[in-house]
């Protein structure tokens, strides 16, 4: 009986109801939803695993691996009741009821697809452990994003163990998170949507059932929406997609604003007022960064070039195109309005982090707008609330060589310290803080004239101007464009 359904727990009675959740990969998604898992149900056994002994080292200690607004107070109340952190990979898939694989998936660097399609060696992997340790019924959760029909090969391997071990029986479920880092805890708590897909067939339909039973602690009935498991692979990729488009296409308006006198806020402020576009993600910035948005367009772009649909790989890719842009933009704007050379000009950058409220800087605009700076000779005063010096240098590295990073970075812990006799003040990400400086004390402080290059619209150009700063906004022009009558004359 044990072998027809994928319902039993891991100690094998039959109740149909998830005790034991084991979660492989215990990164920005795995450590986050699963300690709000092992919040609001209190009757679940959350155990998170990775193969990184450090990363879970540093999740059972004082010292999280991830900085997230709310996340601690969480783990530390939970942690050693119902939520564990542990190395011991197959002994947690062993005592699974659901197993979550939430490693990595980033853009491949090698081989077939490179550059586009996101590598799924470690999902395999995942499987590949879990077909060999879990010695009973096991449902399993892809909660990393992959592409459209990933679950298919999960289930290969995973039905491959099957033929010598009729104890083992599998349901592969989709489940991707929609979580935002630096929200994420508000997220998790209050989903818009929490997405299951799953096999339609009564095996499959039970899974389903039994993942949404766990969400159903937390979360209205409304919003859990299940699927079959293509549709909830490929609208994550959907999702992301269209949220990176939103960034780029308000991107590409500010550079007509910026050349006519417009104002990139006032028409986002007044498009985003049509209930049908809505207010929200519609702002102009120095790009979009983050593990996300770029690997899951390329991603989507990828599957679209294999099916042979070019023209829609085309359109998506634009998407990346315009971000690209933005920031190579944004770096040439500060070069030409610094008189056209920043070598040797001391530089100071706020900000590294790909957007406030989070210690991540994976693909962050910052990288690449400090890049092209470099590549020019400036030298660089970095300040970031959150990121370490070892982490900037890690960054910066992979793409300027190492003796350009020594010769041309320092790292500071204050931001006053990193603007002094600074040409120019570069915004890279919106940290709150940053509007709560003393702006007039850092302007004596630099050298002059100063210039406030803001990348996220912290600012308002009359204020920074009147102290004394050239300023320069994304998506606004400067003041003397802005006079009526001047964009008409031209
Ligand atoms: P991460 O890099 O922070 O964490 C992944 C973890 O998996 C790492 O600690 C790694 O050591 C571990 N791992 C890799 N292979 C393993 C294996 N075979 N056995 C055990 N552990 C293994 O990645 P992150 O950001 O948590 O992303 C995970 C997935 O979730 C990705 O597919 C990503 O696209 C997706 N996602 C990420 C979001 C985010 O905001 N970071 C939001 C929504 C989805």
């Amino acid at each position: 009986e044990m072998s027809t359904t994928a319902l039993s727990n891991g100690q094998g009675d039959h109740t149909g109801i998830v005790r034991r959740i084991t979660c492989v990969g215990a990164g920005y998604v795995g450590g986050p939803t699963c300690a709000m898992i092992a919040n609001k149900c209190p009757h679940i056994t959350v155990t998170v695993v990775d193969m990184n002994t450090e990363k879970i080292d540093e999740w059972n200690s004082d010292n999280l691996p991830i900085f997230e607004p709310g996340l601690e107070e969480i783990v530390m109340k939970c942690r050693g009741t119902n939520l564990f952190f542990s190395s011991d990979i197959p002994k947690a898939i062993r005592e699974a009821d659901l197993i979550f694989i939430s490693v990595n998936t980033p853009t491949k660097m090698y081989g077939k697809g490179k550059g586009m399609a996101p590598d799924l060696k470690y999902v395999e992997s995942v499987a590949r452990s879990i077909a060999e340790h879990a010695g009973g019924p096991k449902i399993v959760v892809e909660k990393s994003t992959v592409p459209v029909k990933a679950a298919e090969s999960i289930l290969s391997i995973l039905r491959d163990a099957q033929r010598t071990n009729t104890n083992l029986t599998f349901q592969v479920l989709s489940n991707p998170e929609f979580l935002a880092e630096g929200t994420a805890m508000r997220d998790l708590a209050n989903p818009d949507r929490v997405l299951i897909g799953g096999e339609n067939s009564e095996e499959g339909r039970k899974a389903v059932a039994a993942l949404v039973d766990v969400y159903s602690s937390w979360v209205a009935p409304e919003r859990i929406i299940t699927t079959n498991t293509w549709s909830s692979e490929l609208s994550k990729l959907v999702a992301n997609a269209f949220l990176a488009q939103r960034i780029s296409s308000i991107n590409s308006v500010s550079a007509i604003c910026e050349a006519t006198g417009a104002d990139v806020r006032e028409v986002a402020h007044a498009v985003g007022f049509d209930t049908r576009i809505g207010n929200k993600f519609l702002n102009a910035s120095v790009g979009f960064g983050g593990s996300c948005f770029q690997k899951d367009v390329l991603s989507l772009v990828y599957l679209c070039e294999c099916l042979n649909l070019k023209e829609v790989a085309a359109y998506w890719h634009g998407v990346i195109e315009i971000n690209n842009w933005q920031r190579r933009r944004f770096a040439d704007k500060i070069i030409s309005e610094m008189f056209n050379t920043v070598a040797g000009k001391k530089i100071a950058i706020f900000g590294f982090a790909f957007k406030k409220n989070t210690g991540d800087t994976r693909e962050s605009s910052a990288i690449h707008v400090c890049r092209h700076l470099m590549e020019e000779q400036a030298k660089l005063a970095i300040f970031d609330p959150k990121v370490t010096e070892e982490q900037m240098r890690r960054e910066l590295t992979i793409e300027t060589s190492e003796e350009s990073v020594k010769k041309l970075v320092t790292v500071h812990s204050d931001a006053y310290e990193a603007a002094k006799d600074a040409h120019a003040i570069v915004i890279l990400t919106e940290w709150d803080e940053f509007t709560g400086y003393d702006y007039n004390r850092i302007y004596k402080s630099m050298v002059h004239p100063a210039a406030l290059f803001d990348g996220r619209l912290l600012f308002e150009r009359k204020k920074m101007e009147d102290m004394g700063f050239r300023f320069f906004g994304i998506g606004s022009a400067p003041t003397h464009l802005t006079r009526v009558g001047f964009v008409a004359s031209q």
